[in-house]
C-alpha cells in the first residue's frame, strides 16, 4: 500500500482526524471583519452557488453574521437553493434606484437568522446597464457600514460564470476569492486564467475548493487526484466536496445541506471548509489509498 504522501508545497504535518470535527468550539475568526469573498469559477455548473448556500449557512451556524449576494444575475438561483425565493420583493437594484432601503432588500433567513441574501435583480433580466464593479462595490460599502444592525463579518459573493462583465463586477469588492473547480481539464483550465485574472485585480488571497470528487473513479484513474488538481492550479486547498446525491436533493428541495440531520458527506466537508475559511486555514491533499483504513477521514486530509 502507497504511503500518504504530502504535496511538497505543504510542509504542516496531517492533523490527526479526532481534531478534524471540534463542534464543540467556535472557530476564532482570523483577519479584519467584514471579510468579503467571492465564489468564483470560470466554468459554469461547477459548484459555486451549491457552495456559497451551504459555506453561507455552515457560518450562519457557528454565529457569524452573513451576507451572501447573487450576482449571478442572468442565472439567478442562490434564492432557490436556499427556499427563500418567495420572500425577495425587493433587490439590490431598486436599492440602487432609491424605491427601497438597503434593509428591505436583505432577506433574513428565518431558521438562522445571521444570514441575510440580497439578490442584485429579478430572475431572467439583464445585467442592467450601468449596473457595474462601481455599484456593487458601493452596496457592499453600504452594508460595512450600515448602522440599522450590525455590520455583517462576512459577505460572499456568489459570482456568475465566465469571465466576462458579470464576473470583473461580481469580483471588484472582494478581499479573497473562493475558486470551486472540478477535477476535470475544463474546469481547471477556467479556474487557471480565472486565477490568473483575480491576482491581476489585486486579489492574492485565492483558496481552492475540489467539488465533485469521486474516490471510486480516483482509485480507477478515470478521475484526477485532489493532489493533481493542486499540482496544476498551485493554490491552498479549502474543502473537497465528495459527490453526493445528496446534494441534487437538497437544492431541489431549497433546503441546504449543511442543515441536513444526519449529516451527509458534502454537508460534513463544507462544514469544514467554513470552519478553514473563518480561521484562515489550509488543508492538505492525500494520496488516496488503495484500501482506506481511516475512513472518510484520509480521503479529506487535515
Ligand atoms: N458535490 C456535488 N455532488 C453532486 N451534485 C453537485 C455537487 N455540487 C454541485 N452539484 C450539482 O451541480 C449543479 C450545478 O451546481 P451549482 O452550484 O448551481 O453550480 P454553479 O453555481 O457553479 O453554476 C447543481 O445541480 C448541483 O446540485
Ligand atoms: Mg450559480
Amino acid at each position: 500500500m502507497p504511503p500518504l504522501q504530502l504535496l511538497p508545497a505543504f510542509s504542516k504535518p496531517l492533523t490527526p482526524p479526532s481534531a478534524l470535527l471540534q463542534w464543540n468550539r467556535k472557530p476564532q475568526l482570523s483577519g479584519p471583519t467584514p471579510r468579503v469573498a467571492v465564489i468564483t469559477s470560470g466554468k459554469g455548473g461547477v459548484g459555486k452557488t451549491t457552495t456559497t448556500a451551504n459555506i453561507g449557512l455552515s457560518l450562519a451556524r457557528l454565529g457569524f453574521s452573513v451576507v451572501a449576494i447573487d450576482a449571478d444575475v442572468g442565472l439567478r438561483n442562490l434564492d432557490l437553493l436556499l427556499g427563500l425565493e418567495n420572500r425577495v420583493n425587493y433587490t439590490a437594484l431598486e436599492v440602487l434606484n432609491g424605491d427601497c432601503r438597503l434593509d428591505q432588500a436583505l432577506v433574513r433567513d428565518k431558521r438562522w437568522s445571521h444570514f441575510e441574501l440580497l439578490c442584485i435583480s429579478k430572475p431572467r433580466s439583464k445585467l442592467p446597464l450601468g449596473f457595474g464593479s462601481k455599484a456593487l462595490t458601493w452596496l457592499v460599502d453600504a452594508l460595512k457600514t450600515r448602522t440599522s444592525s450590525p455590520p455583517p463579518e462576512f459577505i460572499l459573493i456568489d459570482c456568475p460564470a465566465g469571465i466576462d462583465a458579470g464576473f470583473i463586477t461580481a469580483i471588484a469588492p472582494a478581499n479573497e476569492a473562493l475558486l470551486i473547480t472540478t477535477p476535470d481539464i475544463t474546469s481547471l483550465r477556467d479556474a487557471d486564467r480565472v486565477t490568473g485574472l483575480l491576482e491581476c485585480d489585486g486579489i492574492r488571497d485565492i483558496k481552492m475548493i475540489v467539488n465533485r470528487v469521486r474516490t471510486d473513479m480516483i482509485k480507477g484513474e478515470d478521475m484526477m487526484s485532489v493532489l493533481d488538481v493542486q499540482e496544476m492550479l498551485g493554490l491552498p486547498l479549502l474543502g473537497v466536496i465528495p459527490e453526493d446525491t445528496e446534494v441534487i436533493r437538497s437544492t431541489n428541495r431549497g433546503y441546504p445541506l449543511v442543515l441536513n440531520k444526519p449529516p451527509t458527506l458534502a454537508g460534513l466537508a463544507f462544514e469544514q471548509a467554513a470552519w478553514r475559511l473563518v480561521e484562515q486555514d489550509t488543508m492538505q491533499a492525500v494520496v488516496v489509498e488503495e484500501q482506506p483504513k481511516r475512513g472518510f477521514f484520509s480521503f479529506f486530509g487535515g
